[in-house]
């Protein structure tokens, strides 16, 4: 087969003829049809090293953010999906002024399925190209690397510093032309030309940025070693929340969303609870940080390609529960708020056909539809009850090695609070206690994005120090923003774990002794993305408590940890701002 031939084969195979709408379809380059064996997508630590196939990512990249800004298929339109402009997109009209993601809602995991295989499909064709234009002793290598090619993925729970060289300005890569010391484009976007007022709101605090931004200082620089030290002080609260998340919750509703609640309250850890956090210890007030602004930052693409992979790894485990109806509170550019969200909602504007068919979750269950997997995920060959076995290894040797995680601090983290608790020298104990923070508050309580900063132990008396603080325990993020339809009142939940500030109290973590030291030393402040302190008092609806339970490791390499019932620990946050109080009801 000739070059031209070879690229164009993939290209009418995968991609045909654009007619009315863009049909995502993924990518089938690669794809085993027989036995269902699909190339993976690989961790960035691990894909930077891979050679062609990261030239080529970086290149199409390249190619795909200097495209006319008015183009469909323009980086700056398919970010523009998410959040602003508040505009169609393939022919997909809205009525409100919001993006089309959804975000508390049961949509969540399944809207960013499809936007993540269109962004793979945009790269990918991209490469097809690119690689064919090699000079011919490395074309067949190129070409080759071409056909896996899939976006990489962050695994932020297995090492929570964004990896390196995501953070530097120029990268290096082997071009068609020979080596390039080029802008590297996981660094920022840059607008080209400066959306205009219709498009990013003049008075929204991004607009004025003519480049994507990281933990902007006061002159609007990025400053990504400050994100980073965010993301490195709540390491462990990322690792624990991450495995607990697809260990301990087998219902796909509460697993999905921070808006979901069963009557009685929250489930307070889920998927967008840990995806949250990671938007805003990366933006921490810069693009990340802000929802409608945030898929301009190109780390957006491999933070959500890791939130979908823990939403594969996830069914792989329980494949049997998946998107019921939930009423949508807060709305979208084409959901009216209030509305109730169905396997059937279509997930606006992704096509699966180019007739103009929408996705909805049911035709977007499956990562196999679109063409790729995950290390953790392999689905070919074996039957539901292997792959979830297999999987649950897969996920306690890399997020739980040493069948502890749920229960024991990691790195011996030091908290210099105080610690009245004797050390227990029980060796033998199977039965621990494990104690988190749960969160619900309205959402939108201060009309704009703030963290909850968690201690234990002494709080620096300047807010500039909370961030990573010694004493901190971890940081609870709620990502508001403001648009016409997000002034209704939503209530959200969130969790952060304990055990891991818990140092010097061994296991058995004896419940009376933990709420005795928490009643003393726990404590939490709010601030603003601005770095602003704000009162406690202030944050409407704020309801913090802490609850603990018991946990049995089984030390099965299959099996994950039994988890007992939560009990709420009220002395712990009796009489604090903010916290249950011990005559108070839910
Ligand atoms: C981008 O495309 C639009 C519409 O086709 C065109 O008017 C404009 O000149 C193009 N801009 C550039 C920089 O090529
Ligand atoms: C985590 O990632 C950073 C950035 O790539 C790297 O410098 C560091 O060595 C990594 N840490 C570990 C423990 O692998
Ligand atoms: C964006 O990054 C490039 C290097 O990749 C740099 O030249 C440019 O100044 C950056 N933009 C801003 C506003 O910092
Ligand atoms: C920006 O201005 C618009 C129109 O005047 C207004 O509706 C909106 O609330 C303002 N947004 C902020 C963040 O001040
Ligand atoms: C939402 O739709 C489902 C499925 O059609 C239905 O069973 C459920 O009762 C509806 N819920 C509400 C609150 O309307
Ligand atoms: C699109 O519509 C045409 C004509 O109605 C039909 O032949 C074709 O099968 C449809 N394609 C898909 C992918 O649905
Ligand atoms: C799944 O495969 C395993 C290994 O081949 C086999 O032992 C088991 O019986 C199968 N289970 C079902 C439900 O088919
Ligand atoms: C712990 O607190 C003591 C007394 O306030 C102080 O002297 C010591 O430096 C602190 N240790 C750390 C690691 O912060
Ligand atoms: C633990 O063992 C040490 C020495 O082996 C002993 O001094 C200490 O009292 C023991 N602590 C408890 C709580 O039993």
């Amino acid at each position: 087969m000739s070059r031209f031939n070879f690229v164009s084969f993939f290209l009418t195979l995968c991609l045909a003829t654009l007619t009315n709408s863009y049909g995502i379809k993924g990518v089938c380059s690669g794809v085993n049809t027989a036995t269902g064996q699909r190339p993976f997508r690989q961790e960035f630590s691990k894909f930077k090293d891979s050679g062609p196939v990261f030239d080529l990512y970086i290149l199409s990249l390249e190619q795909f953010q200097q495209r006319n800004q008015s183009a469909l298929l323009s980086y700056y339109q398919v970010a523009g999906i998410h959040g602003h402009p508040y505009i169609s997109w393939d022919g997909v009209q809205g009525n409100y002024q919001a993006g089309y993601c959804t975000h508390g809602s049961i949509l969540f995991p399944s809207w960013h399925r499809p936007y993540m295989a269109a962004y793979e499909q945009i790269l990918w064709a991209n490469a097809q190209r690119i690689a064919a234009t090699y000079p011919v002793v490395q074309r067949s290598t190129y070409e080759a690397a071409a056909i896996t090619f899939r976006i990489p993925y962050w695994d932020w729970a297995i090492n929570s510093t964004m990896p390196d060289p995501i953070n530097d300005p120029m990268i290096t890569v082997n071009s068609p032309h020979g080596l390039v010391n080029m802008a590297n484009p996981l660094y920022n976007y840059t607008f080209h030309p400066q959306p205009s007022a219709t498009d990013f709101p003049p008075n929204d605090s991004l607009a004025k940025y003519h480049s994507t931004v990281r933990s902007p200082d006061a002159a609007g620089q990025s400053q990504s070693s400050v994100s980073n030290q965010i993301l490195q002080a709540n390491a462990q609260a990322i690792l624990v929340l991450s495995y607990q998340l697809i260990a301990d919750q087998s219902d796909y509703a509460p697993f999905s969303n921070t808006g979901y609640t069963d009557g009685r309250g929250g489930n307070y850890n889920s998927l967008e609870n840990m995806h949250d956090a990671i938007h805003a210890f990366v933006g921490n007030g810069g693009h990340m940080s802000i929802i409608p602004y945030a898929s301009f930052d190109p780390i957006f693409y491999l933070h959500h390609a890791n939130v979908d992979r823990l939403f594969a790894i996830w069914q792989a485990i329980y494949p049997n529960s998946y998107t019921t109806s939930e009423v949508n509170a807060q709305g979208t550019f084409t959901i009216s708020p209030g509305t109730n969200d169905t396997l059937y909602s279509p997930l606006t504007p992704f096509h699966s056909n180019y007739n103009g068919t929408l996705y909805t979750s049911k035709t977007a269950r499956y990562t196999r539809h679109f063409g790729y997997s995950y290390p953790e995920v392999v689905d070919w060959g074996i039957n539901a009850t292997q792959l979830s076995s297999n999987t649950r290894a897969n996920l306690n040797n890399l997020y739980n090695p040493t069948g502890s995680i749920a229960t024991r601090p990691l790195l011996h983290k030091r908290s210099n609070g105080t610690a009245p608790c004797a050390r227990s020298n029980a060796t033998t104990e199977v039965i621990e206690y494990q104690y988190s923070i749960n969160i619900r508050v309205d959402k939108s309580a201060l009309h704009r994005p703030f963290f909850i900063h968690f201690f234990l132990g002494p709080v620096p008396s300047s807010p500039a120090a909370w961030p990573t603080a010694q004493t901190l325990i971890a940081t609870h993020s709620i990502l508001y923003y403001a648009s016409s339809i997000t002034n209704i009142k939503r209530t959200t939940y969130g969790q952060l774990p304990l055990n891991h500030a818990l140092e010097g109290i061994n296991s058995p973590l004896d419940p009376d002794c933990v709420v005795q030291l928490l009643k003393e030393a726990l404590c939490w402040r709010v601030q603003d993305f601005q770095g602003q302190h704000v009162d406690t008092g202030e944050v409407a609806n704020l309801k913090i408590f802490v609850v603990g339970r018991e946990v049995v490791e089984h030390g099965l390499r299959d099996r994950f940890p039994a988890y007992g019932e939560w009990s709420i620990l009220r002395e712990a946050t009796d009489g604090k701002v903010g916290g249950l109080g011990r005559g108070e009801g839910m």
